[in-house]
């Protein structure tokens, strides 16, 4: 028997690092995968190989690398639940760069927990993987606030009001538009990013909180717009919320340039996803201007991904 479970990454559209305070967020899927494969382990033994890092671990002997801890702790998780794990073998493979914002750990943790539930016979129901997702998400993020997760299992665009608040959003894509994901080149920790823009809410809170007020008022607005079809002003929206971001110290030479470059070029909306200083932006245009800004920003990013947004969250099959 083998199975493969598949989860997509994530964009968040609007209300990241607000989202941490209990402020209303907009996300997406896209179509970028991770996938687990499980199957026997001829040696009895449960390896685990990560493809993209080119690591791996045997269960129960040696601590594996930092990177690799959160798959041991799923690991750990499902056998104090449901006992001795048999032998089997995982491997996981990746189409989305790591650190970068697109969800990559969570999208890791949860087609990882799905995939071996599964294998042990167990259904991977979705509070099951939501939970052990978050617990992995926490020893890469230290804070998380579950939107990673809650998009990459339920798919579609979500309305997050918080990990037990997921709100399906009903959007009409629309085909004469598209997005862009634009890589910086500069990875960070999504938990110091975070680390970083609390310590500034702290020491200015009146004015933090103002801020955070505006955010809510994108989030529920974009909403609306989203659901009409509204997408030349979803991406006003976009610009306005960057705005934000800028303000909160997340964003950096790298993210502006390309955000600039893509508005003066014609897009409808620019702006950091994710955890920023760094990572990747976000560029809605209507697609008859997409070479004009592919070949405008170029020179500013290595990697430049023409994403679907909305496709479903976590699948899994099994061949005998
Ligand atoms: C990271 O994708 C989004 C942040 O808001 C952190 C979080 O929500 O856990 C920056």
């Amino acid at each position: 028997m083998k199975i493969c479970c598949k989860a997509p990454g994530k964009i968040i559209w609007f209300g990241e690092h607000f989202v941490v305070k209990g402020i209303p967020a907009v996300a997406s899927s896209v179509d970028l995968y991770v996938r687990t494969y499980v199957e026997p382990c001829k040696d009895g033994k449960i390896r685990f190989w990560s493809k993209s890092l080119e690591k791996g671990f045997v269960y129960g002997e040696k601590e594996p690398d930092e990177e690799l801890l959160p798959f041991k702790r799923i690991l750990d998780l499902i056998s104090e639940r449901y006992g001795s794990l048999p032998n089997m073998k995982i491997t996981i493979d990746s189409d989305i760069p790591i650190s970068y914002g697109l969800g990559s750990s969570a999208a890791s943790s949860i087609s990882f927990a799905a995939a071996v539930l599964k294998y042990i016979g167990v259904e991977p129901m979705p509070e099951l993987v939501k939970e052990l997702s978050m617990e992995a998400e926490k020893i890469v993020h230290g804070k998380p606030s579950g939107i990673d997760t809650a998009i990459s299992l339920h798919g579609s665009f979500i309305y997050y009001l918080g990990p037990h608040d997921i709100r399906p959003l009903n959007a009409r894509w629309n085909e004469e538009y598209t997005l862009l994901v634009i890589g910086t080149g500069i990875t960070r920790s999504t938990g110091l990013v975070v680390k970083k823009v609390l310590e500034r809410y702290e020491r200015f809170p009146n004015i933090m909180n103002k801020i955070y007020e505006a955010a809510s008022e994108i989030s529920a607005t974009a909403k609306t717009l989203m659901i009409n079809g509204e997408w030349d002003r979803v991406g006003e929206l976009m610009n306005i919320n960057h705005g934000l971001l800028v303000s909160i110290g997340v964003a950096i030479p790298e993210t502006e340039r390309i955000i600039h470059n893509s508005l003066r070029l014609g897009a409808l909306g620019a702006k950091i996803s994710g955890a920023g200083m760094g990572g990747i932006v976000i560029v809605l245009l209507r697609k008859k201007n997409r070479d004009t800004i592919i070949n405008g920003v170029a020179s500013l990013s290595n990697e430049i991904i023409e994403v679907k947004p909305g496709i479903p969250g976590l699948e899994c099959s099994v061949k005998d």
